[in-house]
């Protein structure tokens, strides 16, 4: 089997999303650049969403056009509709994600509309990004359970990622908003998902809330999955899942694939470095456990 793993960094977009005081630009630029720096290959940088609905992302603009020209690293960003993908085009932007849900109550309070309607609303961006050759990644939150429907059933969160997938997503990303999965519900998730969708198009995206993040990804990698989405320092939540923490940290998942014999191309004390850093910027511990267990042995 193959062991390479690809991480794809969401601590810039996922990570800051939520977050109260206002980070700076130049401050979110820095956290992009020392993560390419510590080998992160895929960082998504920003997200082309109303500045109403998420003001921690009106300087997607900015972001954009500060980003470090790093052929080797894709900055995907997320695009809910065709305004967003436009703007992202033309900010430069060379990868999307369109963000759906198995949920419909989790569908309407984050992108006001239903499921089938945001199916539609994507229809023009996969279309413009294709003519404009530009890849299209696909999310679905709330695959395992929703803040406001409780459990969801595995039928229902593989039947919108093949939704997308059929649409053109060449990768879709199953969204444990709420970080509510066990290596059970994540495991029933999959079973249903691949027969839907190849494992080689999965990504497995697992909040920590209750801690189960980093078992979750283990039962993925078991079962075949091959990407992770997570953030450095764990950072994060969603403004539309109540009580939802970060997503998994980058620095214990790796930890965790390097263990397994999986290689990830990310320097582990670098990204260590990375997470101490913004989390010193954000005035706030780290939530990676990996991180505070190395920081704590390093001499002086
Ligand atoms: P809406 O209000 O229904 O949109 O919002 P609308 O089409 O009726 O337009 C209303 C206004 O928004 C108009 O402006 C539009 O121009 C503007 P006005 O005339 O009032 O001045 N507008 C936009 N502005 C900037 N960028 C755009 C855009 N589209 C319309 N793209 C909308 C619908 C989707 C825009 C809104 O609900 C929204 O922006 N939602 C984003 C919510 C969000 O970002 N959530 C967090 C990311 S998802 C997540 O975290 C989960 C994930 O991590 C996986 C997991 O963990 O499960 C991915
Ligand atoms: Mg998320």
């Amino acid at each position: 089997m193959n062991d390479a793993v690809r991480i794809v960094e969401v601590g810039p977009r996922d990570g800051l999303q939520n977050e109260k005081q206002t980070v700076p630009t130049a401050v979110k630029l820095e956290l992009i650049r020392r993560l390419a720096a510590a080998g992160v290959k895929t960082i998504e940088a920003t997200a082309f969403v109303s500045p109403k609905w998420v003001p921690q992302m009106a300087d997607q603009a900015e972001v954009m056009a500060g980003l470090p020209d790093l052929p080797a690293v894709n900055f995907p960003v997320l695009a809910p509709n065709l305004k967003g993908f436009e703007a992202a085009l033309a900010a430069g932007a060379r990868e999307v994600a369109v963000f759906a849900a198995a949920s419909e109550s989790f569908s309407q309070k984050n992108i006001n509309c239903s499921i089938a309607e945001s199916i539609q609303r994507f229809v023009p961006v996969f279309d413009a990004a294709r003519a404009a050759g530009v890849r299209v990644r696909g999310y679905v939150s709330c695959v395992v359970a929703c803040p406001y429907e409780g459990a969801i059933a595995p039928a229902q969160a593989a039947a919108v990622a093949a939704e997308l997938q059929a649409l053109g997503a060449y990768e879709v990303s199953l969204g444990d908003t709420i970080g509510a999965g066990t290596p059970a519900t994540v495991n029933a998730l999959l079973e249903a998902t691949a027969a839907r969708v190849p494992v080689a198009q999965l990504a497995g995206h697992y909040h920590d809330t209750y801690g189960m993040a980093v078992a979750n990804v283990h039962a993925s990698w078991l079962f075949g999955l091959r990407v992770f989405d997570s953030s450095v320092a764990g950072l994060g939540g969603c403004p539309y899942a109540k009580g939802a923490t970060g997503n998994v940290a980058t620095e214990d998942i790796v930890y965790l694939l390097h263990g397994l014999g999986a290689t990830t191309g990310i320097d582990l004390d670098a990204l260590v470095d990375t997470g101490a850093w913004i989390s010193a910027q954000l005035g706030r511990p780290s939530g990676s456990r990996v991180a505070r267990a190395l920081l704590a042995r390093r001499p002086g």
